[in-house]
């Protein structure tokens, strides 16, 4: 049986002594902790010097510190000297430990699918876990190392890998720009106040890196409020950590060291085991004799999820805005001040805000697909009204989707959707998608398919319409805004399903070219174009209303069939309460919402609860789905993508939500009494719509 032997400069109460196999080999492995006494540490190597087959070092500070030799010189020197004099394979595990931390990082960013992509890194010593760093660097931006805080007490935190290099260059450096370490240390405010800001940092990311070294020190001040929810990569998780970590309500820690062995080591032992087993010194493995051992005896990094559940927590923004002076009124102050000053006082506030940045609204938490993802978001909003961003060039709202691109990029999103108006101006999201630093969807493939799928479910329930499965529909369908981004594709997909498609919009060369298109892949479909809006207006079983008119009127509900439904996308409606309400015979429905899974929570968006614009639902379903990229953009919209994403909100549990007019949710009585009226309307010789 071969020897190992750990020493460790760590406590002695962790001691061990267990037999195991490994690369068909049997070892004994003990470990001595000397309580940070290195002086013990040289003797004890020095005794089992002869008596061991491979020697761990464990328990240094910085094993693998970049630059600053400072503290790692003082802690290893003695050992460095003595293990280049004795005759018996020493390690501390340095190079295995290397090629395990960036092995595991690349291996979870792989076979969870983009994991890393954007997430909030703290890293508690940055010096300490450099090569973590250095691979994390490659998926994300937003990395902060502590190091200046708890290692020198100087209030900053250091927010790249450039500035950290710096910092392990030489502190001194570092000094220069910030209050001096002795003024930060010797001033309790300036202790409070790092305190504070561990807190903070803590609190706002979404991944903290815990050196093995000084673990509980590290994190012996922490509450469920720092850990709760996080993911911590830490080395060497021991059952004593994991259930610290557990106790803290951690959802996920990544341990880049595998689990060989029955029970959890650390890298040295690993190291020195390796060494023995190959009967070769440290500085006769290479990284391949590494590598080999790591695939053969799969040395994956170990996942754990504390609570027993697997997690992962994806995330997106969106950006919205008030739809006209009235959202802006629902601002205590605005609609104060409203009441008691004239009208151009609220032209005033509405060109103001439109220049205002953009701001976080609402937090959204809560949403949980059934294939138990979750996602968490920022709903953020820009002060531009459909009016004000009309009047102004695209150039004007895409300054500040971008600003708030870069905002969305900081708080960690991952993907950011444009809202209502936003997609509207300018070229639908093109421009945006190619300069923003994260990707951006407009999610009007899921407006379009939401808009249709609230048709179908609403001359479903009229029946008035006959639908035989498998045979395209017996009825005459009509899309407003036929050549926008939505409507083209909603007229797409009504050729598909309907016997005659009647498309409207205010350009005739643009309306050819959408007929021709759309013959080619639908040939079976009779497609109309128009550029009035009355002309067939009256025959119409379905229409879709999908302008960008800002709430001019649209169409003349006064000419509509008894029990035609009409889905009204548009935002701000294109059909005002007035109007819906001369009309009790016909089924005005507010475009297709989507109901969100789990138990979703967000500041009011002007829908029931649990209910989201198909366009925010689409941000969702890519979060959720971790396709971190650009889904939706431009005018041209892929009837695929629609189908795509349609597919991936069943798998994600998005529902229809319950389809809804302006007054609200229509229950089934709401439906046949529209019917009723629709029925008696259609009788010769009775006039539209009025009830008896
Ligand atoms: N409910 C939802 O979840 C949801 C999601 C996204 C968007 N929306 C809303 O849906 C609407 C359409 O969005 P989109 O992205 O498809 O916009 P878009 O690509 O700009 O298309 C708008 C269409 O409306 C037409 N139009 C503009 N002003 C008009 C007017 N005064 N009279 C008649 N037609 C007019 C345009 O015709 P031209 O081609 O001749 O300019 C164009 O065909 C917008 O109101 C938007 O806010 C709703």
């Amino acid at each position: 049986m071969k020897q190992i032997i750990s020493i460790s400069l760590g406590p002695s109460s962790g001691d061990y002594e267990f037999d195991t196999e490994f690369l068909g080999q049997d070892f004994n492995i003990k470990r001595f902790g000397t309580d940070g006494d290195i002086d013990k540490a040289v003797e004890m190597l020095l005794r089992w010097e002869k008596r061991a087959d491979a020697i761990g070092l464990g328990g240094m500070k910085f094993p693998d510190a970049i630059g600053f030799r400072g503290s790692t010189a003082k802690h290893t020197e003695k050992f460095d000297m003595l293990s280049s004099r004795i005759q018996t394979p020493v390690t501390m595990g340095s190079t295995l430990r290397n090629v395990a931390h960036e092995w595991s990082l690349r291996h979870i960013e792989f076979e969870f699918g983009n994991y890393f992509n954007n997430a909030r890194v703290l890293f508690l010593s940055g010096m300490s876990n450099y090569r973590i760093a250095k691979v994390m660097s490659e998926f994300t931006d937003n990395l902060s190392f502590a190091d200046p805080v708890l290692e020198n007490g100087i209030s900053k935190l250091l927010t790249s890998l450039k500035d950290l290099e710096m910092y392990a260059g030489g502190v001194h450096e570092v000094l220069k720009w910030v209050p001096s370490k002795r003024f930060s240390t010797s001033v309790t405010p300036i202790a409070k106040w790092n305190e504070f800001i561990m807190r903070k940092a803590m609190q706002k990311a979404n991944i903290i890196v815990v050196p093995h070294h000084g673990f509980y020190d590290y994190l012996e001040e922490t509450t469920l409020e720092e850990l709760g929810g996080k993911t911590i990569i830490t080395s060497s998780a021991y059952d004593d950590r994991v259930q610290f970590l557990k106790d803290r309500g951690v959802d996920v820690i990544i341990d880049p060291t595998p689990k060989v062995l029955e029970r959890v080591v650390a890298f040295n032992i690993l190291g020195a085991l390796i060494l023995a087993a190959l009967g070769k010194r440290q500085d006769e493995v290479t990284d391949d004799d590494l590598l080999e051992i790591i695939s053969d005896q799969r040395m994956d990094p170990r996942v754990v999820y504390p609570s027993g559940d697997p997690k992962r927590v994806n995330r997106f923004a969106f950006v919205i805005h008030p739809l006209s002076q009235e959202f802006l009124k629902k601002d205590r102050t605005l609609e104060f001040l409203s009441k008691l000053t004239p009208p151009p006082f609220m032209d005033a506030v509405e060109m103001a805000m439109a220049y205002s940045p953009p701001f976080v609204y609402s937090n959204v938490t809560g949403i949980k697909s059934p294939t138990g993802v979750e996602a968490e978001g920022w709903l953020i909003t820009l002060g531009g009204t459909p009016k004000q961003m009309l009047s102004h060039k695209p150039e004007f709202t895409y300054e500040r989707l971008l600003q708030a691109a870069k905002m969305a990029k900081r708080l960690g999103a991952q993907i950011m959707g444009l809202g209502a108006f936003t997609k509207v101006v300018g070229d639908a999201g093109v421009t945006v998608a190619r300069r923003a630093e994260i990707p951006i969807t407009t999610g009007n493939s899921y407006s379009a398919s939401g808009a249709l799928w609230a048709a179908a479910d609403a001359v479903r329930r009229m029946g008035l319409t006959k639908v035989e499965s498998g045979k395209k529909i017996k009825g005459k369908t009509m899309v407003f805004g036929a050549t926008g981004a939505i409507g083209s594709v909603c007229c797409r997909l009504l050729a598909k399903a309907f016997e005659e498609v009647y498309m409207v919009g205010r350009n005739t060369a643009k309306l050819l070219a959408l007929r021709e298109s759309i013959l080619g892949e639908t040939p079976d479909v009779k497609l109309y174009v128009s550029t009035r809006t009355d002309k067939y207006l009256p025959d119409m079983d379905v229409v879709v209303t999908a302008t960008s008119g800002a709430g001019k009127a649209i169409l003349d509900i006064m000419k509509v069939k008894p029990g035609c439904v009409i889905t009204d996308v548009a935002r701000p409606l294109d059909l005002s309460p007035e109007d819906v309400a001369k009309r009790p015979d016909v089924l005005v429905i507010e475009s297709g919402e989507i109901e969100l899974p789990g138990n979703p929570e967000m500041k009011n968006i002007g829908l029931p609860p649990k209910v989201a614009y198909a366009c925010l639902a689409e941000t969702i379903v890519l979060a959720l789905e971790g396709r971190f990229e650009i889904f939706t953009i431009g005018r041209d919209i892929e009837w695929e993508k629609v189908r795509e994403i349609y597919k991936l909100g069943l798998k994600h549990g998005m529902k229809l939500a319950a389809i809804s007019g302006v007054n609200g949710i229509f229950s089934d009585e709401d439906i046949l009494r529209v019917k009723r009226l629709a029925v008696k309307a259609r009788k010769p010789g009775k006039g539209i719509g009025i009830d008896d």
